[in-house]
């Protein structure tokens, strides 16, 4: 048999950056209230949501993604010409084919690099980083520029007091590269598509065209609950096992915004000692699917909850049903 040689790459990986946007439109509890019958104070006490960004006229999923990118270029402090793979994570944009990742690859000036989206709903960071990890290791990009943007106000439905006051729009994006010690830990992914209807999308992107109407976002919010306070929990837990951490060697912990509920649930499941910086973005920024981890994690960054060499256990959950997480070190 010929032998065909194998890539190479260094033994570990990490984050060197991160970048998050927001967009510029607050909506507040009250404004959703001309549409669903709630209160300001059950949507604070049953999810910890205050307030979420949704899009104004032109700003987009595009114009998310390149600041968020633009900023973990510029704090990496790589020369870009470097990056040898872009990786998109969203469940936002409009076309099947082409994907956007290679446009925002061009747009930001990175020469010929690899460049695809993924679609793994509110696990896609994670899922995407699992895939920058591996891609470093292998030697296949000396760096992964990896971006997960969302722009959910566009298929939410404002009728619906189950799911209406729960999103938000953003894009979080991290720069992965070759280090002398691990920054990484293993991931801990699955998925359950026995229960693909428990998020699901009204209608698909045909339907779209053809009514000229957005499908909009449906969920079984109590199903998701469960399975994310049982199962979720289990695999949280998991993570620092592989990563052969006990909870008292975690500094933060960032697990997707989806109810503070669901986290107060995780921290109690983990035993996480007191002094653990947990995020807890979804008062301002509502879940931001995809986009959400990154997000938390430049927000704790920047308003110095957290920083810069401390060790974090990340993980995303959400539609397919999908999740992934692992434990990193800060950037
Ligand atoms: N405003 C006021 N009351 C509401 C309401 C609203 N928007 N929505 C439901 N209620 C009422 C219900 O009618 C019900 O009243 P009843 O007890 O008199 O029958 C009560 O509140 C409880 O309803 P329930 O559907 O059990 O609410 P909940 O406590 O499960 O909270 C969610 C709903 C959506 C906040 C919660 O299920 C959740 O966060 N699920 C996970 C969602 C998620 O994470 N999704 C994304 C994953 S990526």
């Amino acid at each position: 048999m010929t032998e065909i040689k194998a890539s190479t790459g260094p033994k570990y990986a990490r984050i060197y950056s991160v970048g998050s946007a927001t967009p510029s439109r607050v909506i507040d509890n009250e404004f959703l209230l001309q549409y669903i019958d709630s209160s300001d104070e059950w949507i604070t006490q049953r999810t910890g949501i205050k307030e979420r960004r949704w899009v104004a006229e032109g700003e987009n999923i595009e114009t998310l993604a390149m600041e968020a990118a633009s900023k973990a270029i510029e704090r990496a402090g790589i020369d870009r010409a470097e990056i040898g793979a872009v990786i998109l994570s969203t469940i936002s944009h409009y076309h099947q084919t082409p994907a956007l990742a290679p446009k925002l690859a061009y747009q930001l000036g990175i020469p010929d690099a690899a460049a695809y989206d993924i679609s793994a709903a509110c696990a896609g960071f994670c899922y995407g980083l699992a895939q920058a990890e591996a891609i470093v290791r292998a030697g296949q990009a000396t760096y992964v520029l990896l971006i997960a943007g969302e722009v959910i106000s566009e298929i939410t439905n404002l009728e619906d007091r189950g799911t209406a006051f729960l999103f938000g729009d953003g894009a979080g994006a991290v720069i992965v590269g070759p280090s002398e010690t691990n920054g990484i830990g293993p991931v801990v992914w699955g998925s359950d598509g026995g229960q693909e209807g428990v998020i699901w999308q009204t209608a698909d992107w045909h339907t779209a065209v053809e009514t000229g109407v957005f499908p909009k976002l449906g969920m079984d919010g109590r199903a998701v609950f469960k399975w994310a306070t049982s199962f979720i929990a289990r695999a949280t837990k998991k993570c620092l096992d592989d990563a052969g951490l006990t909870p008292d060697q975690l500094d933060v912990f960032i697990p997707h915004q989806a109810n503070d509920r669901i986290t107060d649930t995780l921290l109690r499941y983990l035993k996480l000692p007191e002094t653990v910086v947990v995020a807890r973005t979804i008062r301002q920024l509502g879940n931001n699917s995809a986009a959400t981890v990154p997000m938390a994690m430049d927000a704790l960054l920047s308003s110095g909850e957290a920083s810069s060499g401390q060790t974090a256990l990340i993980i995303g959950f959400g539609a397919g049903l999908v999740y992934a997480g692992q434990v990193i070190t800060l950037p």
